[in-house]
């Protein structure tokens, strides 16, 4: 972490804090319905109000265009402030003369949310007039934000050249975790990749291939990569003009000694529906109208030994249908053995990814991970290597 400026490097005290959070949470007619993303950065932000400093908080909620009242943080700022157990006061626009009388009459400790940057088209387009205007507000910058630091917005990353920049405290648990899988991990590393298409994932793949010892790949993406290796899949859910791109994939894996395992046996039921009948087939038994939803035993007992092989783990997509019962079970099992290892302090294990999120959820299992990012793009642009500019920014030079 040396490479980061942290709050362990400023004195916050009277100080105005611009704390950009990800509070992007799922709403249901104005209420909030997973606080998780407010749980998260509660700690940062009483520390910083702990200190004395003035916390001003700025984050965008949805993709408006323009200001829309059903986009509004206040019912965010509502809810953090009974995760808080603190008052938490809110400002109508986060710029102009709302946000500066606002924040002028904070006093040390206290806590101000300013509403939804996106309400102005310059906070996407990082635009320099706009940072300014935000800049006028605050004495430092601490961007707590992980999961939209793959977005380069003015208050993602623009603020970050203009006031004195600190990574938070979410922030920084991200960065470490992170860099304990894929930066400098201790090796034998496995990844487990599933979800339903490699289109979204091949940069992922592609870079994994590379870095990672084991690819498990899972879920309705294995499908392509069986159905181009010249396995029958039936009416299985394929991308059949990424079988070139699936052999590209295999070759490369081959080529830097990285492991690619596939399921070698399937549950196979003949409608996407849950509790639909299914049968458990070898690979060279798919009949012609079955849909493949879920690894097979055999599969999950080669995923579990190869788990217990690895030192890391690094977790993105289930490996089968997880929303619909029967269809759970690889990917329920894969999770208690990956949260069995890392209890027993054998496996150090990373997911992220709103499926994967989901899934380890639905298995029991969340808790029992070394960590679990809550971000959703922004992880899978790490897994792909590529420089998040909210990070980037961060970095002493
Ligand atoms: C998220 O929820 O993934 C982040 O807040 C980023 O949101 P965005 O995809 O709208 O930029
Ligand atoms: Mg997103």
């Amino acid at each position: 972490m040396s490479n980061f400026r942290t709050l362990d490097d400023v004195d916050v005290s009277g100080k105005r804090v611009l704390l950009r959070v990800d509070v992007n949470v799922p709403m249901d007619n104005g209420v909030v319905t997973d606080a998780t993303r407010l749980e998260r950065i509660a700690p940062t932000v009483t520390e910083i109000a702990d200190k004395g400093g003035k916390v001003i908080l700025l984050a965008h909620l949805g993709r408006p265009k323009g200001r829309d009242a059903k986009e509004s943080l206040k019912p965010v700022a509502v809810a953090l402030a009974k995760v808080l157990k603190r008052d938490v006061a809110f400002a109508d626009d986060c710029i102009g003369e709302a946000a500066a009388k606002a924040v002028s009459a904070m006093k040390d400790g206290d806590i101000l949310c300013l509403e939804n940057t996106r309400f102005h088209k310059e906070e996407e387009k990082n635009d320099p007039s706009f940072v300014a205007e935000l800049a006028k507000l605050g004495d430092i910058w601490v961007n707590e934000a992980f999961s939209a630091a793959h977005r380069a917005h003015a208050t993602t990353e623009g603020l970050g050249h203009k006031l004195p920049a600190y990574a938070g405290r979410t922030m920084q648990a991200e960065l470490d975790a992170l860099r304990k899988a894929l930066e400098a991990p201790t090796h034998p590393v496995i990844a487990i990749i599933g979800g339903a298409k490699v289109s979204t994932k091949i940069d992922l793949l592609e870079n994994l291939v590379s870095k990672v010892d084991v690819l498990v790949i899972g879920g309705g993406m294995a499908n392509t990569f069986l159905h181009a290796q010249g396995v029958d899949i039936g009416k299985s859910l394929c991308e059949k003009d990424l079988a070139e791109t699936a052999l590209r994939i295999v070759d490369k894996a081959k080529a830097a000694n990285c492991e690619i395992i596939l399921p070698i046996d399937a549950v196979v039921a003949s409608e996407f529906k849950a509790n639909a009948p299914s049968q458990t087939f070898a690979l060279d038994a798919i009949p012609a109208d079955g849909m493949i939803l879920d690894v097979g035993p055999r599969s999950i007992e080669r995923i579990s030994a190869a788990i217990d092989q690895a030192a890391t783990l690094v977790w993105n997509g289930p490996v089968g249908a997880f929303e619909l019962a029967p269809f759970d079970r690889g990917t329920v099992a894969a999770a208690q053995h990956a949260a069995e290892r890392t209890k027993a302090g054998r496996l150090v294990s990373i997911a992220g990814g709103g499926d994967t999120v989901a899934a380890l959820n639905h298995a029991g299992v969340a808790g029992d991970f070394t960590y679990i990012s809550t971000a959703g793009g922004a992880f899978l642009e790490w897994m792909e290597g590529k420089p998040l500019p909210g990070v980037e920014v961060l970095r002493t030079r």
